[in-house]
């Protein structure tokens, strides 16, 4: 495979989950990878990211970098490009997940949700677009849960995963012109540290699914890899929902 042969792909939280597995897939395609993560644990998976995507025969380069810092975001976009000498790819993934009652959510649980989830990918694509080259692709990662909300308790994640529709259709019209695609990749659950496919809850999810399973995180990269190389050069400003039919 090597639909992204020469190119280079930034992956923001790319350690664990979904951004790692996007990182590998980047990487066979044939694309020079960075990514961030954020925590100390996060260091030696990072390292084995880096090690994978070497043994696939591409650089690599892990940069510990807080989504909810302005300035650290900003910073990775840069050295990814100063790096590799190019960047044609950023993919917005790095979440966490908080929930619970509206009552109990805290002003920090929102500043910093939303941070996370929104700030840093718009301060992220702004930057990138400094860069990205015709062809340039800038992939988020939402959620199946921006659309269609089944529980109570997860409305400050489905309130941060709904802002990406509306950034991606607005970025579409602006880099439209210049042949760079923007648009977003919304999961239903996937068997990841942050919702393991045998933590509290699963089967109730996975029963809400049509398909009656959890994704891969594979299955999530198998969709980021096809909007990033030629098969995706005519789709921008749309919401890509993959989730083993959860809102069908
Ligand atoms: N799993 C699901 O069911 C599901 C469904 C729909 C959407 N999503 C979305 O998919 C994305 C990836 O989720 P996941 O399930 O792969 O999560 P995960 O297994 O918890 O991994 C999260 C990744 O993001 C990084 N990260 C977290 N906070 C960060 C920050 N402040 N700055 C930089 N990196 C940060 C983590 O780095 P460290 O290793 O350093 O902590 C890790 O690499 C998220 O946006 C999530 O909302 C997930």
């Amino acid at each position: 495979m090597s639909e992204l042969a020469g190119k280079a792909a930034l992956i923001t939280g790319g350690s664990r989950g979904i951004g790692a597995a996007v990182a590998r897939r980047l990487a066979r395609e044939g694309a020079d990878v960075a990514f961030t993560y954020v925590s100390a644990a996060g260091e030696a998976k990072a390292a084995d990211v880096v090690a994978d995507i070497k043994e696939i025969g591409r650089r690599a380069l892990a940069i510990r970098a807080d989504a909810a810092d302005d300035g650290a975001v900003a910073d990775a976009v840069r050295r990814t490009a100063d790096e590799f000498g190019r960047l044609d790819i950023l993919v917005n993934n790095a979440g966490i997940f908080t929930n619970g009652p509206i009552e109990d959510v805290t002003p920090e649980e929102v500043d910093r949700t939303l941070a996370i989830h929104v700030r840093s990918v718009f301060l992220a694509s702004q930057t990138a677009v400094g860069f990205l080259p015709r062809g340039g692709r800038i992939i988020s990662i939402g959620s199946n849960l921006a659309d269609h909300v089944p529980f109570p308790g997860i409305t400050l994640y489905a309130m941060s995963k709904a802002a990406l529709s509306g950034f991606t259709r607005g970025l579409a019209r602006e880099l439209g012109p210049r042949g760079i695609t923007a648009n977003v990749v919304h999961p239903g659950s996937t068997d990841t540290d942050m919702n393991p496919a045998d933590g509290p809850g699963a089967n109730t999810r996975r029963d809400l699914t049509a398909l009656g399973r959890y994704l891969d995180p594979d299955d999530v990269a198998a969709t980021v890899a096809f909007l990033a190389g030629p098969g995706g050069h005519n789709i921008t400003g749309t919401a890509l929902t993959v989730d083993a039919g959860t809102n069908a």
